[in-house]
Formats: structure tokens, C-alpha cells, sequence
């Protein structure tokens, strides 16, 4: 048994406050020294769904603590395609792997597949569901950035309706009361009511606004998300396209030490003029992804 609290990571709510500790000890000493501590292990990585970030960083991570790599970056080239289920897949794919990473655009399709497999499986991204390896990244950059996860102000942008990325983000940084979220949006782009209501359970405090020069102000954190546009049907209408830019003249209304996260591919919402300043931590944000995977591979795997 792993000394984390899951054996599937499926849903950031199955993330503990003591694994969130085990996973950022690990991180930082593979940060420091690359450890060939899964030498005899095989990732499998099955995307369904677009991946640049997401696959390549848990492939890196297998690199490079010594493992290997089977990848189907494409889930079109697999027998999925001829009508084969998820069920039967997971339960293939487990004799060829000892740990699965999986995407799929299906809510509910990597818990669906984790039943059937017998090895560990990590959900890299259910449809606009959950991306708890995501958050893990964005809340251990949170951490080595503020060094604290709790009694800061955090504005989420973007898509709140449809994306996984913010919704397994608002999991993990609703659980600590002190928290403060400015959620920033188009109005048909807010979060859904229940998904609200489950995180203000908890006791943080979360106002809404659509106007990002307001919202801005005070902030500690600003997370920036991308209209997720293969998720519904935006008609024609434009208003969600170059609806908000973060830019330098936005950044000179916000606290100097604000930091500006994304977890990428960006589509127009941060302007690459502020690529270089001290407030840009979105390519810091995917460089760490590599260390907090490979914690996560290992712990899960059981060499460490
Ligand atoms: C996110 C995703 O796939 O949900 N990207 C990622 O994993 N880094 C965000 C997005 O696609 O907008």
C-alpha cells in the first residue's frame, strides 16, 4: 500500500492535507537531485483528448526517475476505436503497465476505467470534471511561491463553468478557511451554483465579478484559464473570445508581489508582454509539474 491516502487519483477531494506534505518533501528533493528510484516500473499514458503539458511532463518524470514509457497519445490509434469499452481497456492495459495516466473527455471515464484496472491510474483530465495532478502542480507552485497555502486572496479567471483545472483548484484551496476568492467572469462562464455551494461549505469566502480591473486589486494569486471552447457550444457569439487580456497596464493596478499563474495552453488571455516579469510564474508553474508528478509516480508505485 502507498503511504499516500488513495491508491487511484481520480478527484482532488481524495488529496489529503498529509499527502500534500509527502508529495512537496518528495518534489523538492527531486528537484534538487534526480533519483532513479523507478527503475523497474512502466508508466502507461492513454490521452483521448488533446495533451502537451500533461503527458510529456509525466513521461519526463518516468525518465527520468529511470522508468519507462508505453504512450498512446492519441486514443483514435487504440481498439476503443473498433468498439472496445473503457472496462476491458483498463483491464488490458493493467498487465502491461504498472501505473496508468489517463484523459478522457467523458466525466466520470477515468473512475469508470480505474474500477476495472488493477494498477494505480491517475486521472489527467475527465471532460470539464477534474485534473487533480493539475492542481497538485498549481497549489505546489502556489507554495514555493508564498510559501503558504492558506489566508491569501486568490482571483480565478477565465472559464470557471467548464474547467477542470479550476474546479480540482478550488477543491484543494476552499479547505482552508482564511482563503479569499475573487472569481472572475464572463457572466455565462461562472461557476455552476452546486459547484459553488460545495465549495463555500467549507467556510471561505468567494464573490464573483466580471470586471478583472476590479477584481484584480489586492490579489495575491491570479489564475488565469482559457475559454474551453470544445466544451459547449459558443454560437457565434464573440463575447467570450478576447473577453479579458492580462496585460502590463492590468498589472500596474495589482500588488507588486502578485503572482500570475496559468495552467496553459494560453488562447489570447495573458498578453506575452509580461512574460518576463516578476509576476509570470505560468512557465515556472510547468516546469514544477515534472517534480510533482514524479513524487506522484513514485509514492503511487510504492519506490518510495
Ligand atoms: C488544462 C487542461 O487540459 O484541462 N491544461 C493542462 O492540463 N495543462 C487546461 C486547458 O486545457 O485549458
Amino acid at each position: 500500500m502507498s503511504s499516500l491516502s488513495f491508491r487511484h487519483l481520480l478527484d482532488s477531494n481524495q488529496i489529503q492535507e498529509s499527502d500534500l506534505e509527502k508529495l512537496f518533501t518528495l518534489a523538492d528533493e527531486y528537484h534538487l537531485k534526480p533519483q532513479l528510484d523507478c527503475k523497474q516500473k512502466i508508466v502507461a499514458t492513454l490521452f483521448f483528448e488533446p495533451s502537451t503539458r500533461t503527458r510529456f511532463s509525466f513521461e519526463s518524470a518516468m525518465h527520468r526517475l529511470g522508468g519507462r514509457v508505453l504512450s498512446l497519445e492519441n486514443g483514435e490509434t487504440s481498439s476503443v476505436k473498433k468498439g472496445e469499452s473503457l472496462a476491458d481497456t483498463g483491464r488490458i492495459v493493467s498487465n502491461y503497465a504498472d501505473i496508468i495516466v489517463m484523459r478522457h473527455p467523458k466525466i466520470g471515464s477515468v473512475n469508470e476505467f480505474a474500477e476495472f484496472a488493477h494498477v494505480p491510474v491517475i486521472n489527467a483530465g475527465d471532460g470539464s470534471n477534474q485534473h487533480p495532478t493539475q492542481s497538485l502542480v498549481d497549489v505546489y507552485t502556489i507554495f514555493r511561491e508564498k510559501k503558504t497555502l492558506d489566508g491569501l486572496r486568490i482571483g480565478i479567471l477565465g472559464d470557471l463553468k467548464h474547467g477542470r483545472a479550476v474546479h480540482s483548484l478550488m477543491t484543494l484551496l476552499t479547505r482552508y478557511k482564511n482563503n479569499h476568492f475573487t472569481l472572475i467572469s464572463h457572466p455565462d462562464l461562472g461557476l455552476a451554483k452546486e459547484d459553488r455551494e460545495a465549495f463555500e461549505k467549507h467556510g471561505c469566502k468567494l464573490e464573483e465579478t466580471s470586471n478583472l480591473e476590479e477584481g484584480i486589486k489586492n490579489l495575491d494569486v491570479l489564475y488565469v484559464t482559457r475559454t474551453q471552447f470544445e466544451r459547449f457550444d459558443a454560437g457565434n457569439s464573440k463575447g467570450f473570445k478576447d473577453n479579458y487580456c492580462v496585460n502590463k497596464k492590468l498589472l500596474s493596478a495589482a500588488k507588486n508581489d502578485l503572482i500570475v499563474l496559468h495552467p496553459l495552453p494560453r488562447t489570447g488571455e495573458i498578453d506575452s508582454e509580461i512574460d518576463d516579469l516578476p509576476q509570470a510564474k505560468y512557465f515556472a508553474q510547468a516546469n514544477y509539474a515534472v517534480f510533482i508528478r514524479m513524487a506522484l509516480l513514485s509514492l503511487m508505485t510504492n519506490t518510495r
